[in-house]
């Protein structure tokens, strides 16, 4: 790339700033967002003088969904082995799509979630965040730093940048956020501090060049580019300067420099603490090395959660070693998905990965982070 073009890369990245370590503790207990309505100047150092939030772990264990009527003896403890679907006596077929998910997501990493199309991410995504389960039975735990969660606990210290946000294109960005800052911001903040909020999201999220740019409508007013749009979306999110933060295929429709552009804002956001979680599609080599945890889909199982640089090692222990020079994450999609005409063959593949991999010290690291025993509750939703 040339000099020029980095410079203006480096322009857009948010503000470098020593990335702070990870200080989690799994069993320690939410705080609500605003500890301290009356602290003048945050932990985060912030201009703004709002407190810094606790950082948080978020996992998830035992998970199971089905789609359709209820089935089997409906108390979510189905063999996840003895096949997806069941047809009742009525004739109605209940079919899972998760099967026995468990994993953790903690302060300061960017997990990735991928796998083939139809590998249960979106619907993890969304078992994770409480969205779209309308139809969808869920059964399993979730939990923030150990205390089961509930979709307002969640919603209160979370944000979820969705695939395609909906903006008002006659606003520019800072008319944008500066509505967001009075409608979204906790209320005990005064006028000043939210203003000194959006100035600082704007910055940190390299949206200075276009702030006072119209975000525009497309065909009919020219607005701000697909990456800024994109970087838009998380600033709106992380006003409220939440610690868990899901993005929702946040590179899908960019150009690879931009989708380069918007993971290294996400690997920002983690490395200053925050605990962030997105689904992506097919990522270029030098995007997958920006994720610190991997977590591959496939068949609605779990067929790797760990670390993404041990990842090609853990396939080549199950024997599906990664070609050399081939991206690994393009290897490890193809190995997991289900060609059509040779589907029994993949299946055996996927199988066999993700059998390797309940039995693996990644799984059982992820088993560590359980509900607090003293509050382990069994959860069982109808929605
Ligand atoms: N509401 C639903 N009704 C019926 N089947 C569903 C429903 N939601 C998900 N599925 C099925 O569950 C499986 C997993 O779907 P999901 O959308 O989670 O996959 P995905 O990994 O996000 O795929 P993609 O990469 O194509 O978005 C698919 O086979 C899908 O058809
Ligand atoms: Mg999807």
């Amino acid at each position: 790339m040339s000099d020029a073009g980095e410079e203006e890369r480096q322009a857009l990245l948010p503000r470098k700033e020593k990335p702070s370590k990870s200080s989690y503790s799994a069993t320690g207990s939410i705080n609500p967002v605003f500890t301290s309505s009356t602290e003048k100047v945050g932990r985060s150092g912030s201009l703004s003088g709002i407190p810094k939030p606790e950082p948080i772990t978020y996992s998830w264990k035992n998970v199971n969904v089905w789609i359709g009527s209820e089935n089997g003896n409906g108390n979510g403890n189905e063999d996840p082995e003895s096949g997806c679907c069941k047809r009742r006596k009525n004739g109605a077929v209940s079919k899972q799509i998760l099967k026995n998910v468990s994993g953790v997501v903690r302060p300061g990493e960017l997990l990735a979630i991928m796998g083939a199309s139809g590998a249960g991410k979106t619907t993890l995504l969304n078992m994770l965040t409480f969205r779209n389960t309308g139809k969808l039975r869920v059964s399993g735990e979730r939990a923030i730093n150990g205390v089961p969660v509930t979709p307002d606990m969640l919603t209160s210290v979370s944000g979820y940048v969705q695939q395609e946000d909906l903006f008002i294109g006659t606003l520019t960005v800072r008319e944008h956020l500066v509505f967001q800052a009075l409608v979204k911001m906790h209320r005990h903040l005064t006028y000043k501090q939210r203003m000194i909020r959006v100035e600082e999201v704007i910055q940190e999220l390299g949206l200075t060049k276009c702030a006072d740019t119209l975000i525009g409508i497309p065909g009919r007013i020219k607005g701000i580019s697909g990456g800024e749009m994109k970087r838009l979306s998380f600033a709106s999110e992380v006003l409220t300067d939440c610690q868990l933060v899901f993005a929702d295929e946040p590179t899908s429709g960019l150009d690879s420099y931009m989708a380069q552009n918007v993971v290294e804002v996400l690997k920002e956001m983690a490395s200053k603490g925050k605990t962030i979680v997105c689904t992506i599609h097919q990522p270029a080599s030098e995007i997958y090395a920006l994720f610190d945890r991997l977590l591959l889909m496939s068949e609605g199982r779990t067929a790797y959660l760990g670390d993404a640089k041990n990842a090609v090692d853990f396939f080549r222990g199950c024997g599906n070693p990664c070609p050399v020079n081939f991206n690994p994450a393009d290897f490890f999609i193809q190995t997991l998905a289900i060609q059509p005409g040779s589907e029994e063959e993949c299946q055996k593949i996927v199988s066999n990965v993700c059998d390797t991999y309940d039995k693996s010290s990644e799984a059982q690291e992820v088993q560590v982070y359980q509900i607090k025993p003293d509050i382990l509750l069994e959860i069982f939703f109808f929605i």
